[in-house]
Parts: C-alpha cells; sequence; structure tokens
C-alpha cells in the first residue's frame, strides 16, 4: 500500500541504541525492536511533527519514490512511525504525556512487561542446560582483612511475631478447601486498608498504612480475584482501603484464569484468591518528578507483599507471591490503561493442606 497523503509522526515511545555493533530501534510502548540504518534516523528525524510520505518523497529528493514509500511503510509496520488518529498513536502519545517527566529511564517498566509463558514444567537436565557455564555466585560475602566480631546468640524464639517471621515460607500447594470471606476482609484490612492519616503542612492529608510508602504517597492498589472465596462469588474486584469495601469489576474468575495471570505458572489456579497489585504512578510522579521514583514504586510493592506474607503466614493460610505476570491481560480484565496504572506484582493464598511440613532448614542462630 502507498502511504501517500496518510498523516504521519515518529512514535514518542522510541529509543535508538547500538548492540553488537547494529543499531537497533525499540518502540518500547509496543516492545517491539528492529536494526535500521543510520538514514532511518534522518527519516524518523524529518517524522517529528505529523507529515505525508508525499513531503518525506520531496524532502528525500535523492532517492526514489518508491524507496521512500517502502522505507515509510516498514516504519508503520514496526511501529516506529504511527498514523494520525489510529489507537496506537493515541495509546503513544498518552504514553509519552503522562511518564514525560520519567523517561527515558522509565521505558523500563513497559520493556520488561508481560512474562514470557512456561508453558511446561522443565526437567532437572533442561533446567541445568539452560545455566550458565560458569559456577553460581557466592552466596554470602566476606570482608576480607576486616576484624571479625562474633554476635551474641539469640534466645529461641519465644513471641508470636518472631514466630510468624520464621514460619513464613513459599506455598505453591494448597487445600481445596475455601477461604471464608472474612479472612480475605482481614487481609485487605492489614495489609492494604487505611490504618490512619498523618497531616503534612506542605502535602495536607498523608495516608498511614501497614507498609511504609517512599513520602507516604502510597501508589499502591489491589484487585482481588475471588477464585474459592466463601461468601463471595469468584470475579474480580477493586478493594477501596479508605471505605474498607469491594467493588466489583468482573463476575467471573476461573482457575484457568488464574494460571494465565500468572504467566502459566500450574500452581495459580489452586489458589482460594489472588491478589493483582498496581500502582496508580502519578501519585509518586506528582511529588517525584525525577525517574529514580521509580524504584519507589516498586520498593512499594516490595514492602506489601512482605506485609501480605506475614499476615497470611500469621492467619495460618499459605501464601506465594509471584512476578512472572502476564501485564497486559491483566490490566486489560481490570480495565487500567497500562499507563497511568499498572500491574506490577501478584500474591496468592489458600487454606493450608494438612500435611506435615517436612521442611526444617530455618535455624535460630
Ligand atoms: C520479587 C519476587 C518474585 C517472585 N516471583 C516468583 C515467581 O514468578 N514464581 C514463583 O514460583 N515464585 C516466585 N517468587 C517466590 C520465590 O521463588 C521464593 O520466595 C523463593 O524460592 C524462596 O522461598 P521462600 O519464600 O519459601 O523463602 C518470587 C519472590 C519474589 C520476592
Amino acid at each position: 500500500m502507498t502511504p501517500g497523503g496518510l498523516e504521519l509522526r515518529r512514535a514518542r515511545s522510541l529509543l535508538v541504541y547500538w548492540q553488537d555493533g547494529e543499531l537497533r530501534f525499540v518502540n518500547f510502548a509496543r516492545g517491539v525492536t528492529v536494526s535500521g540504518r543510520l538514514v532511518t534516523c534522518n527519516v524518523l528525524d524529518f517524522f517529528n511533527e505529523w507529515k505525508t510520505a508525499n513531503q518525506a518523497a520531496s524532502h528525500f529528493a535523492g532517492y526514489s519514490r518508491k524507496s521512500v514509500n517502502s522505507t515509510v511503510n516498514q516504519l508503520i509496520e514496526r511501529g516506529l512511525l504511527v498514523r494520525k488518529n489510529s489507537a496506537e498513536a493515541r495509546f503513544d502519545a498518552e504514553l509519552s504525556r503522562r511518564w514525560s517527566s520519567w523517561l527515558p529511564e522509565g521505558s523500563f517498566h513497559f520493556l520488561t512487561k508481560d512474562a514470557r509463558y512456561v508453558r511446561r514444567t522443565r526437567t532437572l537436565a533442561e533446567w541445568r542446560a539452560m545455566l550458565p557455564k560458569r559456577p553460581a555466585p557466592n552466596k554470602f560475602k566476606s570482608v576480607t582483612g576486616a576484624k571479625k566480631i562474633p554476635l551474641p546468640k539469640l534466645a529461641p524464639a519465644d513471641s508470636e511475631f518472631v514466630n510468624v517471621l520464621m514460619n513464613r515460607k513459599t506455598y505453591r500447594k494448597f487445600s481445596k478447601r475455601d477461604l471464608p470471606l472474612a479472612t480475605v476482609s482481614q487481609i485487605l484490612s492489614l495489609v492494604w486498608g487505611v490504618r490512619g492519616y498523618l497531616h503534612s503542612p506542605v502535602f495536607g492529608r498523608l495516608i498511614h498504612k501497614t507498609s511504609p510508602s517512599g513520602g507516604a504517597r502510597h501508589p499502591g492498589e489491589v484487585y482481588l480475584m475471588a477464585l474459592r472465596v466463601n461468601g463471595l462469588k469468584p470475579g474480580l474486584y477493586h478493594y477501596h482501603p479508605g471505605r474498607h469495601e469491594l467493588e466489583m469489576i468482573r463476575a467471573s474468575a476461573t482457575p484457568q484464569k488464574a494460571k494465565l495471570y500468572c504467566a502459566y505458572q500450574s500452581y495459580a489456579k489452586d489458589a482460594a484468591a489472588l491478589f493483582l497489585m498496581t500502582a496508580i504512578f502519578d501519585r509518586t510522579m506528582w511529588k517525584y518528578p525525577k525517574s529514580r521514583a521509580y524504584r519507589v514504586v516498586l520498593l512499594d510493592a516490595g514492602h506489601l507483599a512482605q506485609t501480605f506474607c506475614l499476615v497470611a503466614t500469621w492467619l495460618g493460610l499459605a501464601p506465594f507471591c509471584t512476578a512472572a505476570l502476564s501485564d497486559s491481560l491483566i490490566e486489560k480484565d481490570l480495565k487500567i490503561d497500562g499507563i497511568s496504572e499498572s500491574v506490577l506484582y501478584a500474591a496468592g493464598v489458600g487454606m493450608r493442606r494438612q500435611v506435615r511440613d517436612r521442611r526444617s532448614n530455618i535455624r535460630n542462630n
């Protein structure tokens, strides 16, 4: 097709770099990388604002019209040029507008979306073959030449808090029993609920939760995927931490979908509930216009997940957390745009199976 009079513009979500001696162009909104030549940079530079292929043909008069058209077509196909009024152009403009202060570093967020599916369990031999040929890095660091000061031995753990800490572990097998709604309510309240408010003379009313949050911005949101919750229809729900209530988004949730959300990890389908953790970036961007604050958003999610693991352990449940996610599918189902709000992490839980825990490698040292 000849692009002719179609108005086109260079995608804003674009990075250009050299790798292994090749010039590469990546559209991080689409996650597409292509190799190109220096002249590609000139063409993309020309399309800084809306222009047509006809205008490009006049501008690059040293090239035949056929060759300019073919280049333009390839750039459209690969997402380096976007068509005016297309869904792609709108997404591109929205991303660059909302993330302007955190780009280009923030492109990392988009480039690392959508974990590759692990469709089947790997054998031990396959795992070994995949690993680097060099030995694994040392698990402990010892400072050579530093004076060593032995620390006092701890008394055996005798508090509820220490017992919870000592018993936290990742479960991937669950009882078939349903999770009571009251338990879900307790988890949501203790992990994501508002515990109170702080007053800042500059920032006004700020939220306080059981997990810390950089600048008390609390960018984290949580969505419950109820699979087997007694007293709640299977579905997707948004948790409102201020009102401690659920808002139904979708009246269906299947074990197969849970597995899909967790990038085909089979154990996810046996969980009773998933907690899909997202962030509304602008809450943090508003105060911190520098991209380093993206780290803070991720660290916040980590804090929430640890609080979740401890609360679930305290409740005698079987918790897990996973970063291997089908981000785009989750975002579509949660009806969030993946730009202003995006999924970061998932935690899940089931009732514990009534089997003796054979793992006893937790030491009190
Ligand atoms: C950030 C993060 C991401 C994780 N992602 C996965 C995952 O994708 N799949 C999984 O089975 N476990 C995942 N885990 C769980 C770890 O594999 C687990 O914590 C580790 O094996 C140690 O076991 P423990 O939690 O019982 O101490 C993740 C843990 C963390 C902290």
